[in-house]
């Protein structure tokens, strides 16, 4: 389970090392003195951790998130949670992106009868849903698998998970402290992105808090496409190109270079050679892949050559997956400007939902919103948690829970924030009005006119 990188890799991240000097255990990255064995350490083939690993092991496939048995609520006597707002990374899914000729890389195919996909028009319309079909004499079958799913398709396996989060969040909130005692539309704001698999995961969240909802409807709100703020989507030169810059320097390029060996394995034994989208960083693979493990799938094999990717080779694209998304999102020069151009405007929704709570105006216990892995990343690097350690890239069902509590005795309310099930140490007690403070120093004075200055 636990795997020692290769040189390059302790190399890299050795660089990150000499600045780290706390590590909360909620970050599974080995360190020891100058050698960083980086890591990859973790669960990548099942939802369900193995009962010998530490509950809050990462798992890629399913992120441990708050739950009864773990949750313990501020050492403050007179403390009272009165204000909840969580993010969450959608459940597990199949790949995202397809390889050339996908179909012959599949060793089974991808089945999802399981799982019937509703999407009418209501109220007032018959409730269907679609099953999708991959015809064997498509003459496009090359490029897709065959079976019954789309790509990034929520999986039942996936809708099982968000069922299960959803529980054990209610666990917590209305069993354990009583904050929540009833799933309504007065109480709990649900937003998602607009795709499918959010909304999904939002409907399962919703069962998993209360059985009853099954046969219930409940809004989610999501915002037009083109300006989404949770993936995020809204358009932003200037962001584009400062992070062009950062990776058209050496502490990008050169893990491309020293790692050059693997992806031309990859890219012969793919078909991916010469795709910048596969070549120039290592997410597509890393997403191929982890789709396939975590749903019990084997890794890809080329049937001319019989060749498979190796385990080995996994858990090294794995770890370059760690480290890319550190970079990009929070350990390079203008990490910072970068996410605070893209995830701005959400920050700023985030800022305004606390405000309003301190100020009197909110009307809802909880908000609860379902994005990305990019939406988690730029939050949890917006909040700093960057700075304690290394990032990884945020496992499917992530959570970052933010908590206002009130007390008397320490005379206001404060913030905790729990990431992953965990509470973060910096953030375990902080005033409403730091956390405030905090969030919108992340938030660009004009984002818009930032966005299009470039
Ligand atoms: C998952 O991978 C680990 C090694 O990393 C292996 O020991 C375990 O048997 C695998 N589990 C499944 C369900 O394939
Ligand atoms: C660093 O740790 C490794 C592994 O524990 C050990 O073999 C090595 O001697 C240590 N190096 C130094 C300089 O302490
Ligand atoms: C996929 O479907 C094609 C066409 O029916 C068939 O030739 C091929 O063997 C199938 N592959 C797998 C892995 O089931
Ligand atoms: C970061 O931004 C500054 C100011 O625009 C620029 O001079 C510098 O080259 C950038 N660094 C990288 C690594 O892109
Ligand atoms: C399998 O490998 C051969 C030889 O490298 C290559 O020509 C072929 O395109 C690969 N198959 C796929 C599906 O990419």
């Amino acid at each position: 389970m636990f795997w020692s990188s290769t040189l390059v890799l302790s190399a890299l991240w050795s660089a990150h090392t000499a600045a780290q000097t706390q590590r909360p255990s909620v970050i599974g990255v080995i360190l020891t003195n100058q050698t960083l064995l980086a890591s990859a350490t973790g669960v990548y083939n099942t939802s369900q951790t193995p009962s010998n690993l530490p509950w809050n092991t990462y798992n890629y496939c399913n992120a441990p998130h708050v739950n009864a048995e773990h949750y313990t609520v501020p050492e403050i006597k007179d403390a009272k949670l009165v204000y909840l707002n969580t993010v969450i990374r959608h459940h597990k899914r199949t790949p995202d992106n397809l390889y050339p000729e996908e179909n012959s890389l599949n060793a089974i195919p991808w089945d999802c009868t399981d799982f019937e996909q509703f999407s009418y028009g209501g109220p007032g319309a018959a409730q269907v849903f679609h099953n999708t079909d991959i015809p064997a004499w498509h003459p496009f079958l090359s490029t897709i698998w065959n079976g019954t799913c789309d790509e990034g398709q929520l999986t039942r396996g996936g809708l099982e998970d968000a069922v299960t989060h959803g529980k054990d969040f209610w666990s917590v909130y209305s069993g354990k402290i009583g904050f929540l005692n009833s799933v309504n539309e007065k109480d709990i704001f649900l937003r998602t992105s607009v795709e499918t698999r959010t909304m999904q995961v939002a409907s399962g969240l919703l069962v998993g808090m209360d059985k009853s909802m099954a046969t219930k409807t409940f809004p989610v709100t999501t915002q037009p496409s083109p300006i989404d703020s949770i993936p995020p989507n809204y358009p932003c030169n200037k962001a584009s190109d400062v992070r062009n810059a950062y990776q058209s320097v050496p502490a990008w390029n050169d893990h491309l270079e020293q790692n050059i060996d693997l992806q031309n394995k990859l890219g012969e034994m793919l078909g991916t050679t010469g795709l910048s989208a596969w070549t120039s960083w290592y997410d597509h693979f890393f997403d191929t892949f982890t789709s396939r493990t975590c749903h019990g799938h084997p890794l890809p094999c080329n049937t001319t050559t019989g060749e498979c990717v190796s385990d080995q080779d996994a858990r090294t694209v794995f770890s370059i997956g760690d480290f890319e998304y550190n970079y990009i999102w929070s350990n390079a020069e203008n990490a910072t400007t970068y996410n605070q151009l893209t995830f701005g405007v959400f920050l700023q929704e985030l800022a305004m939902n606390f405000q309003l709570f301190r100020d009197g105006g909110e009307s809802y216990k909880l908000r609860f919103y379902v994005g990305h892995d990019g939406s988690m990343i730029r939050l949890i690097s917006a909040l700093g948690l960057g700075a304690a350690a290394p990032l990884r890239w945020p496992s499917l069902g992530s959570e970052l829970v933010m908590e206002v509590w009130e007390s008397k005795s320490q005379g206001g309310r404060f913030v905790r924030v729990l990431h992953d099930g965990t509470e973060v140490p910096a953030l375990k007690w902080v005033s409403l009005d730091s956390f405030i403070e905090l969030v919108m120093s992340q938030v660009p004075a004009d984002v818009f006119a930032e966005c299009n200055s470039a």
